[in-house]
């Protein structure tokens, strides 16, 4: 069993020394990265991001797929989750973000897909959510959760604005289990991809930022009971790219 003591409360970049000044770290961090930030994603992670969000997508398909669902992918960044989710589905997506950088750029990608329909991207910030109560059906977030200031407040936020039934799906870095994985996972996310994501977007701490929050977030297991703390129901996860990856799925009773 966890000591509960011992759980992240929510993210702590470098020096930050309150949870407003974390956030405040965290948005600067992506606004500058962001120039970059698709083509790093894709070189990083050997193109693997796009079969993650696609899969979560698959996952997510019957929600995605009935006409009138309202869907709220959060943390949007520069869009890749949206798309993915609107991928051939007719529901209504929104994306939100709190950098504005990132997303001008998931506004020019909607422009160049040359959608009918293009999805709109707003900004706000997923602590205080611009939403009333019960307004989506279907709560996505894909890399972007385990930067918030808060977890708690984060997943309470969601709850608020899923209706009845609603679901919420959380795509999130996970640490492999410990052994010869793990093990050459940590070194390439400490000793190789720092170096990489400096080199390209001439910013280190971001690129040091990143295996270190990965290293600070629950475990799944962890997630999940924190998911059922906050009153989620059917509450589960998938493992992918040997257990690297986690889909969470949870519903609002
Ligand atoms: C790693 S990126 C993920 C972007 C996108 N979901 C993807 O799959 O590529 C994390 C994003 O979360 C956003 N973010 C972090 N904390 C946030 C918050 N409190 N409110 C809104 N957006 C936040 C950042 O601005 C950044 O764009």
């Amino acid at each position: 069993m966890t000591n509960p003591q011992a759980l992240p409360r929510g993210t702590q970049p470098e020096g930050a020394k309150s949870q407003d000044e974390a956030s405040r770290q965290v948005r600067e961090m992506f606004t500058r990265i962001a120039p970059r930030y698709d083509l790093l994603n894709h070189l990083l992670s050997m193109q693997m991001d796009r079969l993650w969000r696609a899969r979560t997508s698959r996952e997510l398909r019957p929600i995605l797929w009935r006409p009138d669902t309202v869907v709220l992918d959060l943390c949007c960044g520069t869009g890749d989750l949206a798309f993915a989710l609107r991928h051939g589905a007719k529901s209504h997506i929104i994306g939100a973000d709190f950098s504005h950088t990132m997303l001008v750029r998931a506004r020019e990608k909607a422009v160049a897909a040359n959608d009918a329909s293009p999805i709109p991207f707003l900004e706000a910030d997923a602590l205080r959510l611009p939403f009333p109560d019960r307004s989506f059906d279907l709560v996505t977030s894909a890399f972007g959760f385990r930067n918030l200031a808060n977890y708690e407040d984060g997943l309470k936020e969601i709850f608020r604005v899923l209706k009845r039934e609603g679901t919420i799906g959380i795509l999130e870095f996970a640490e492999a289990p410990p052994g010869i994985l793990r093990d050459a996972y940590r070194f390439y996310t400490r000793s190789v991809l720092p170096k990489i994501g400096a080199w390209i977007s001439g910013d280190r701490e971001a690129y040091a930022y990143l295996p270190r929050s990965v290293s600070r977030f629950f475990r799944p297991e962890e997630f999940a009971a924190v998911l059922e703390r906050v009153g989620y129901a059917q509450v589960r996860y998938h493992l992918m790219t040997l257990g690297s990856v986690a889909l969470h799925l949870a519903v609002r009773p």
